[in-house]
């Protein structure tokens, strides 16, 4: 039914407030035995890449672009490692207002870039890494007026809080541990706020810990030092210098939790399992979350039977060259019996 109908009376919206919906948030959550069973927790996946451009962004980018439209911007602007781009040409296109995005030129997965295109968002390649360009895209919101809809926007976070409300109202419960990838660190900050809500409506009495993994070529978190040149695999999160650290330190402070570093091989090997095992194909930034568990396991730091929630951020049809990349060809046959019957049998 949408985030804004299905939770409006708690959100900040009023009888102004225009109605958007593409019908984002209900995303399944997905209990995965097979992975579960070998990590030894009882493992849920949310597949936010159900959402309607495909990442769990279209959860906050539906009231960040109401509540511009209801204050009268000219047209939306953000910057992006690639799924914020692709849903605020979508819901730009839905409303019908412009929309400009500014993407790290050649650093952006093939699928999202042909989203922003094909909603028609004008797309800007800048010569420098997301972090520049969020700059860039802020300077650019004050100079000419244009609604910011990146994270640092506050109803992104405060819509992008119903993920948490969902997981809490379908388990009955919070989880244990929420797994989540880290990258301009708006997400893990969201989902905390999100459970404390409901602890503090009397609807959960326990908080998880949350648990935030960062690729290790981009993890100003996990190592407290700061990341002039990210790189990873995982481009959604190769981000050198989060927007809300502050808050997303509190939460793994608050909860518990922890920052954790993974591997782009970690990444990768994590991204096949989730397919192979679970019947979940999701982006490699996506897999950082899955990455981490698994290292946790491997030190002996993930308690068995635990409650696991991991956010399956984005589609993994977004990124196909980085699947392409680490799974076999196809065996290529003619068009005879014989020749499949031979291929079948190897
Ligand atoms: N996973 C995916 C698939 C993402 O696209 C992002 C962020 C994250 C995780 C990290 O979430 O920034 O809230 O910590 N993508 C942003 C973008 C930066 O521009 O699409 P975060």
């Amino acid at each position: 039914m949408g985030v804004l109908k299905r939770y409006g009376a708690n959100l900040p919206i009023s009888a102004r407030t225009p109605g958007v919906n593409l019908e984002e948030g209900s995303t399944p959550l997905v209990r995965l035995d097979r992975i579960g069973g070998d990590l030894g927790i009882e493992l849920w996946g949310k597949l936010e890449g159900c959402n309607p451009s495909g990442s769990f962004k279209d959860r906050g980018m539906v009231l960040a672009v109401a509540k511009a439209l209801e204050d009268g911007a000219r047209a939306l602007v953000c910057a992006s490692t690639g799924n914020t781009s692709a849903s605020a040409a979508a819901y730009a296109a839905h409303v019908g207002a412009p929309c400009y995005v500014l993407l790290p030129s050649g650093k952006v997965a093939m699928g999202k870039l042909a989203q922003a295109l094909i909603y028609g968002a004008k797309v800007i390649a800048v010569d420098g890494n997301f972090d520049r360009a969020l700059e860039m895209a802020r300077e650019a919101s004050r100079k000419l007026g244009f609604a910011m809809v990146n994270s640092v926007n506050p109803y992104r976070l405060i819509s992008q809080k119903t993920g948490a409300w969902e997981i809490c109202e379908e388990l009955g419960r919070a989880p244990d541990i929420h797994a989540i990838p880290v990258g301009n660190a708006g997400n893990i900050s969201a989902y905390w706020a999100g459970y404390k809500d409901f602890r503090e409506w009397g609807k959960i009495s326990g908080l998880p810990r949350m648990v935030g993994f960062q690729a290790e070529g981009a993890a100003p978190l996990a190592t407290g030092k700061p990341c002039p040149n990210p790189e990873t695999v995982a481009t959604a999160i190769r981000i050198g210098n989060p927007v809300s650290a502050e808050r997303a330190k509190s939460a793994v402070l608050e909860s518990g939790g922890e920052f954790g570093a993974v591997s782009d091989e970690e990444i990768l090997a994590a991204q096949a399992m989730l397919a192979a095992k679970g019947g979940v194909f999701a982006e490699p930034a996506s897999c950082a979350a899955l990455a981490g568990l698994i290292k946790l396991r491997g030190a002996k730091r993930l308690p068995e039977g635990s409650k696991v929630v991991m956010v399956l951020t984005g589609n993994g049809l977004k990124d196909p060259d980085a699947a392409l990349r680490q799974t076999g060809e196809p065996i290529r046959i003619g068009s005879s019996m014989e020749e499949l019957l031979e291929a079948l049998a190897q």
